[in-house]
């Protein structure tokens, strides 16, 4: 691996523990101004200390985060679809790899839809993001299983996170599942984990604990975190489940205490 891809690769997963924190902010691009990230800046200015990534459209990197903010950012380049389209996630192409170098982003985020009408396509726009991160040592992170008609279970997962590594993907990004080993052994880059939609804290520290037991690397997770009842002691909470591996128990405590 040459030296820009490794060092853009540390950016994202911290050297010291080799795991991510990543706050995903990117879900206006298909579901527009969703619940807690009406104003994607005030939702997260709090929060982005706490994080080790961003992920979200050059769209809000653009128009809504400060210049001289100090955080890696993974840049979402696909989409094309909404939630309320006919072929929701059918997603292809959207941003111009000379805009990524532009933003100084950190890796890309594309979306693959396998198993549905449209995989072929979002699979070989992937391959074609994983040829120009291979030409300018900008890590490419494969985001699996978007869209509740998709299953999530560890065979589904497991099939999904192994063609995106096949491809040429650097990092996959996927859900939670039970044999949750299963999808990391068959995975040959290192997986993070969505937050999936909003359920208790605890059971989202208990999920991220799970994963993180079972051979994740950390977390890209959005709507468990900032639309939290506090979403400031949720990041601290999770935090300390991926990069201290504090236990469900302890990390909830950490929230009780933060908020
Ligand atoms: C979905 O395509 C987006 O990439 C989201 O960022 C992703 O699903 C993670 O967010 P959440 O934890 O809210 O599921």
């Amino acid at each position: 691996m040459d030296w820009g891809m490794k060092n853009r690769l540390s950016r994202i997963l911290q050297p010291k523990t080799g795991r991510t924190v990543m706050l995903a902010i990117d879900h206006g691009y298909f579901m527009g101004p969703t619940t807690g990230l009406e104003k994607p800046w005030e939702a997260i200015k709090d929060l982005a200390q706490y994080a080790d990534v961003l992920m979200l459209t050059r769209g809000v990197l653009r128009n809504c985060v400060p210049q001289d903010l100090d955080k890696p950012i993974v840049l979402r380049v696909s989409g094309g679809t909404s939630i309320i389209g006919k072929e929701m996630l059918h997603e292809g192409m959207t941003v111009d790899i000379d805009d990524v170098i532009r933003l100084n982003a950190s890796g890309m985020a594309y979306s693959i839809m396998v198993g549905t009408d449209y995989e072929r396509d979002t699979i070989l726009d992937l391959s074609r993001y994983a040829d120009l991160a291979e030409q300018y040592n900008i890590p490419l992170l494969a985001v699996t299983a978007v869209g509740k008609e998709l299953g999530k279970d560890a065979r589904y997962l497991g099939l999904a996170c192994r063609i995106a590594a096949e491809h040429g993907a650097h990092l996959v990004k996927t859900y939670y599942c039970d044999d949750f080993e299963k999808v990391v052994e068959g995975c040959p880059v290192p997986i993070v984990i969505a937050g999936g939609k909003k359920i208790p804290e605890k059971d989202a520290l208990q999920m991220a604990y799970d994963a993180i037991q079972k051979g994740a690397v950390g977390v890209d997770m959005g709507r468990n975190i900032f639309q939290s009842e506090n979403p400031v002691a949720m990041i601290q909470a999770v935090r300390a489940v991926v990069h201290d591996n504090a236990t469900p128990e302890e990390a909830f405590k950490i929230f009780e205490e933060k908020k």
